[in-house]
């Protein structure tokens, strides 16, 4: 094929666009025929591709060919109904269609001055967010890429409200011993978090939990004692609504409790199971959220919005941008304090247009919409729920909370841990070899745990009963 400086001009790109179009329809409508883990080997994507980049330009049509040849293999097809594993990064065709005009777009949403419109969808969406989910009023929400910055946010803010922007003034050099608290089932990006905030790793206490895998509120305040009478500064508990093992769901008002009674920052981690609050009988796990500091949800995992789109809200915003403000002559606006200027409530200076795909999301499902879809995820969970508890070899192994199912296989004759663990990781590996579905596991208290999420967004009962098939078959080959 003839190679030169073809860059394509707007003639070129309506005729390429439209194809690109027909390929998107056509992947979407025969995405389970692809296998939804590819069958690669490391490196094996880097080997066939060219190790210089061209010197002249290529044709699209030569690198669309090579993407369907060389690319499209190698990936994990998350937007699969086959997909079960981790949590869902959900997308929805009205969400790709304002991803298409964000791109076209092409905005830089840093401040209000450099894209009003943005700026003030992004207001309204996280107002919209609100009164979906019961949130309190008085929040104030901004977009972020990820819960992982989002939890950073809230820890770098913590840190300067308990140090009087001690910190941010004068580096770290009486700031003294802080202690962050979350349970034993946090998340990591709360330790990458502390590490990142110059908090230290050794100064995150990871309390226990109970049998449910919520952490134990009693054991957070003996914790919280003894550090203040040895004289640490407790910063920060970071409670988790929905865990990512097991979507356990830390007992919010008692910790609330906690956190106001000692003066603490209270941040929640509600990462994917946030999005079950647009669903009124899940509001229970709100209790106590009036002590909350800030808060987290990704509409990226569980509310049909394609990756990234994190919702971070926060009771003070005045701390918040006092913590991450700061503005150069060539950034000063007239607009300056009578509007959002979002690149001072977080790290990011440069922003994507991110609220315009949550509009179409909102719009286009309609809350009724995207609560049938979560209910019927949820259903979805309780019918393999089922499934296990009566199938006799297998076994739930924490309580079904939302829609992710944690189990393993459990033959009779097998009573010994760490038997069972390999046999089930045996099991992951050869489920996942077969191509034809994904999960993916945990370990919880010890136990090896296959986790299984109903989340995706497009997928139906004969997709989990073709899972449930399919795990079956797999544990009856195992050899033990
Ligand atoms: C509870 C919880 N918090 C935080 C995260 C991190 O999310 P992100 O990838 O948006 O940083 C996850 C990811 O699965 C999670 O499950």
């Amino acid at each position: 094929m003839e190679t030169g400086n073809i860059m394509i001009n707007l003639d070129e790109f309506k005729k390429q666009a439209y194809k690109f179009v027909d390929w998107i329809a056509a992947y979407y409508k025969d995405i389970e025929k692809y296998s939804v883990k590819p069958d690669v080997e490391p490196y094996q994507v880097y080997r066939k591709l060219p190790a210089n980049p061209p010197e002249k330009g290529e044709p699209v049509d030569m690198i669309f060919e090579d993407f369907k040849r060389i690319i499209l293999p190698g990936m994990t097809h998350w937007q699969s109904p086959d997909f079960y594993a981790f949590f869902p990064a959900n997308s929805s065709l009205p969400s790709l269609l304002a991803e298409m005009l964000t791109a076209a777009l092409g905005a830089q949403c840093m401040k209000w001055d450099t894209s009003p419109a943005a700026t003030e969808l992004e207001e309204l969406v996280m107002n919209w967010l609100k009164k979906m989910t019961g949130l309190p009023d008085y929040f104030h929400g901004v977009i972020q890429d990820t819960a992982s910055t989002s939890t950073l946010c809230a820890l770098l803010t913590a840190r300067e409200k308990t140090s009087n922007f001690e910190i941010n003034n004068e580096g770290f050099k009486s700031a003294g011993d802080y202690r962050v608290y979350c349970s034993a089932e946090a998340h990591s990006s709360v330790d990458k978090a502390v590490k990142i905030a110059g908090i230290g790793e050794r100064n995150i206490t990871r309390i226990e939990t109970d049998e449910h895998f919520s952490l134990k509120p009693a054991v957070l305040e003996d914790m919280i004692r003894k550090d203040l009478k040895e004289g640490r500064k407790p910063l920060c508990v970071v409670a988790t609504l929905g865990t990512t093992s097991s979507t356990a769901v830390d007992p919010l008002q008692q910790i609330s409790d906690i956190c106001s009674n000692y003066n603490i920052w209270l941040h929640v981690d509600a990462a994917y199971a946030g999005s079950a609050l647009i669903l009124p009988e899940y509001r229970h796990m709100l209790a106590g959220i009036e002590k909350v500091d800030s808060f987290v949800f990704n509409p990226h995992k569980w509310l049909f919005t394609n990756f990234d789109c994190s919702a971070y809200f926060v009771k003070d915003r005045e701390i918040l941008i006092r913590t991450f403000r700061v503005v150069p002559e060539y950034l000063k606006s007239v607009t300056g304090g009578k509007v959002n200027d979002y690149c001072d409530w977080g790290i990011q200076l440069g922003r994507r247009f991110r609220a315009l795909k949550l509009w179409f999301v909102i719009r286009n499902h309609g809350v009724e919409g995207l609560q049938d879809k979560l209910r019927k995820h949820i259903s979805l969970a309780r019918y393999f729920e089922e499934e296990i508890r009566g199938s006799g070899s297998f076994e739930l192994t924490a309580p079904v909370n939302f829609n992710l199912i944690c189990f393993r296989f459990k033959p009779s004759n097998i009573e010994d841990n760490e038997k069972l663990n390999r046999l089930n990781e045996q099991l992951l590996k050869n489920i996942n070899e077969s191509g034809k579905i994904y999960l993916s596991h945990t370990k919880l208290k010890g136990t090896y745990t296959l986790r299984m999420v109903t989340g995706q967004t497009n997928v139906e009962k004969k997709h989990v009963a073709r899972a449930w098939k399919i795990i079956q078959e797999q544990a009856m080959n195992l050899k033990y």
